[in-house]
């Protein structure tokens, strides 16, 4: 008998109300709604109430997809979870969504290849369908990056409007030195289900997957870890060692060439050409790199889809809740050939096949 095959059975997203637009963040940092939305292309982007972490997002998005699969949350057998945001340093968010959705203990597990975390999730879940150790399988994908910014309660109160500022020069000057991340990141989370199903051309056809330690430095955080004694302490925060560290313009080289070549790679190997794609779901970083990544592919533009403008980069949220809009959109029909790729800090990078 020929291997199932993990066959897409339905999706959900959970996106926080709070919208705040560009021009917003210039109460708290010295940008503009210009700047931010020619750079990148984002014109807004939801944040949680404080208090709220990925975990949350990640089981409201986990029910809807159950819902729309027209599966109960009972029937799971595994639960492989993708976040860079965990609402503790440990555990992580899977044993979170098994204990919110109200289920029996199963194997529930946690990844972290950040911006390319959903992609992997997505090899991962196929190989757990095809060698037989799962049936019924939930991928989510969920972050919360408000709480990683570094901004002081009193700027949140500025900027959520409950304070009406102004910030004195000194704080907007601290602010100001992490516009270039604060305003590219925002909350969500998105979740797919998966069932086994007999072989029939449906389903996660494969993945093609890189991890360079080598390009490390240009997007980490380099504080708070096991490589510091103690893991975090009063003078990393003072020397913002708990800020991510983001080479903006390395990071945009690199996403703009090896999207695309992923998205070749995995191609050829499956013994498809781009013109058989019916959909390219690209991480949403920026605009300008998926545009950049289209050209170069020669995709028109009915089989790209974007985001951005309304959630900015809500890191390995970005896939599923891409996936789950064009769906909306009449993009990724029953039997349609969708690509997923994908690049983030690690570095890693990649992309995914699924036959809808
Ligand atoms: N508002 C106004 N000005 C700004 C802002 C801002 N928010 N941010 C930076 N600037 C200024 C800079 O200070 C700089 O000013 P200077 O010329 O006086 O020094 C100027 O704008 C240009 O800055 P650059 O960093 O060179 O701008 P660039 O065109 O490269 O755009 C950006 C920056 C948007 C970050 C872009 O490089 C990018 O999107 N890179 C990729 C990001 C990415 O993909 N991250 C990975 C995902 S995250 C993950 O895996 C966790």
């Amino acid at each position: 008998m020929n291997a199932p095959r993990a066959v897409f059975a339905g999706s959900g997203i959970a996106v926080p109300p709070l919208a705040i637009d560009n021009a917003t963040f210039a109460r708290v940092l010295d940008t503009s709604d210009e700047w931010i939305r020619e750079r990148s292309g984002i014109v807004s982007r939801r944040f949680v109430e404080p208090g709220v972490g990925s975990s949350v997002l990640g089981i409201e998005a986990a029910r809807a997809a159950l819902a729309d699969a027209g599966m109960e949350a009972g029937e799971l057998d595994y639960i492989v979870c993708a976040t860079m945001t965990p609402d503790h340093y440990f555990p992580g968010v899977g044993t979170l969504v098994q204990e919110g959705l109200g289920i029996p203990p199963l194997p529930a597990l946690d990844i972290r290849q950040q911006c390319a975390g959903f992609a992997y999730g997505l090899q991962v879940v196929d190989a757990l369908i095809r060698s037989g150790l799962a049936r019924n399988v939930l991928l989510v994908g969920t972050d919360v990056h408000s709480a990683l910014m570094p901004l002081s309660p009193r700027s949140w109160d500025v900027l959520l409007g409950h304070d009406p500022g102004p910030l004195d020069a000194e704080e907007l000057a601290a602010n100001s030195r992490f516009r270039h991340l604060v305003v590219l990141f925002g909350d969500g989370a998105g979740a797919m289900v998966f069932r086994a199903e007999e072989d029939s051309g449906r389903g996660i056809l494969g993945a093609v997957l890189y991890g360079e330690g080598a390009h490390k430095e240009i997007l980490h955080v380099p504080g708070v870890g096991s490589a510091r004694r103690p893991f975090v302490s009063i003078e990393q925060i003072a020397n913002a060692d708990v800020v991510p560290v983001m080479h903006g313009r390395h990071v945009f080289r690199l996403a703009v060439t090896r999207m695309p070549e992923a998205t070749r790679e995995l191609l050829a190997r499956h013994g498809y050409g781009l013109d058989e794609l019916d959909l390219l779901v690209m991480h949403q970083a920026n605009l300008r790199i998926n545009e950049a990544a289209q050209k170069a592919l020669g995709l028109p533009d009915s089989k790209v889809h974007h985001n951005i403008y309304e959630y900015g980069n809500t890191t390995s949220a970005t896939l599923p809740l891409c996936f789950h809009e064009a769906r909306a959109a009449g993009k990724a029909p029953p039997g349609s050939l969708v690509a997923f790729t994908a690049l983030g800090a690690g570095l890693h990078w990649g992309a995914a096949l699924m036959r809808v």
